[in-house]
């Protein structure tokens, strides 16, 4: 009885010890202020264990139709690029500034996902991370031709990158959701950029 009394104390102490570091404001949630080592770990576990568990069932169209990589290049560069940059595209400078970073689509770290969970990931977005949610605005068709296309970058080189864009129609059409495809290569320091 003794201990449970003792148990129940300490509880009734940390929890009041969280609210009153909550309501007191010394957290800083400054993006300029990175986590612990050990507040990134636990994240990181969780975001990749979240993903690993929602994305179980998702059913995946063949990613190896040619038409879905090239509908994929014309959302991908209008979508994501201005944060992961491509081939021949750094990334914009807003994005420089965002915590967590962007990574690099072409990565390992990116590529040794699973189709199912970058499917999960690019539908659904992250929370608290900036990485928004395509779901809601890209049908299933979409997502699955930028997931094709997002496969084909650590192959691309920013010519076929660029060749690619003008075979799925993106410089062509001249639309107004296309008006900052050209002029932004003009900023690339050296092709490799992306590697
Ligand atoms: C506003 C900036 C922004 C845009 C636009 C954006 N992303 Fe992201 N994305 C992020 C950030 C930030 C992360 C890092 C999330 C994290 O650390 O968990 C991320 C993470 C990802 C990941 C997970 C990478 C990994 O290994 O965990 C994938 C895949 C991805 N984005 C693909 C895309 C695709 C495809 C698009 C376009 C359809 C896109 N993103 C658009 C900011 C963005």
């Amino acid at each position: 009885m003794q201990t449970v009394k003792v148990l129940a104390g300490g509880a009734g102490v940390g929890i009041i010890g969280v609210v009153a570091f909550v309501l007191s404001g010394i957290y800083n949630i400054a993006a300029t202020a990175p986590h612990w080592p050990i507040t990134l770990f636990v994240l990181k576990v969780a975001r990749d264990r979240s993903i690993a568990a929602h994305s179980s069932g998702v059913q995946l169209p063949d990613l190896k139709n040619s038409k879905l990589v090239a509908h994929g290049v014309e959302h991908f560069h209008e979508m994501c690029r201005l944060c992961h940059g491509a081939p021949g595209y750094p990334r914009q400078e807003f994005a420089e500034g965002l915590y967590p970073s962007p990574p690099n689509p072409a990565s390992v770290v990116v590529q040794e996902k699973s189709d199912a969970e970058l499917y999960w990931i690019i539908e659904n977005g992250v929370k608290m991370t900036g990485m928004p949610v395509f779901g809601s605005t890209h049908n299933r068709e979409l997502i699955a031709g930028i997931l094709a296309l997002v496969r084909q970058l650590p192959k691309l080189s920013p010519d076929e990158y660029d060749a690619l864009m003008k075979s799925g129609g993106l410089h062509e059409s001249g639309g107004e959701m296309h008006h900052g495809s050209t002029g932004s290569r003009g900023n690339t320091a050296s092709p490799d950029t992306n590697k």
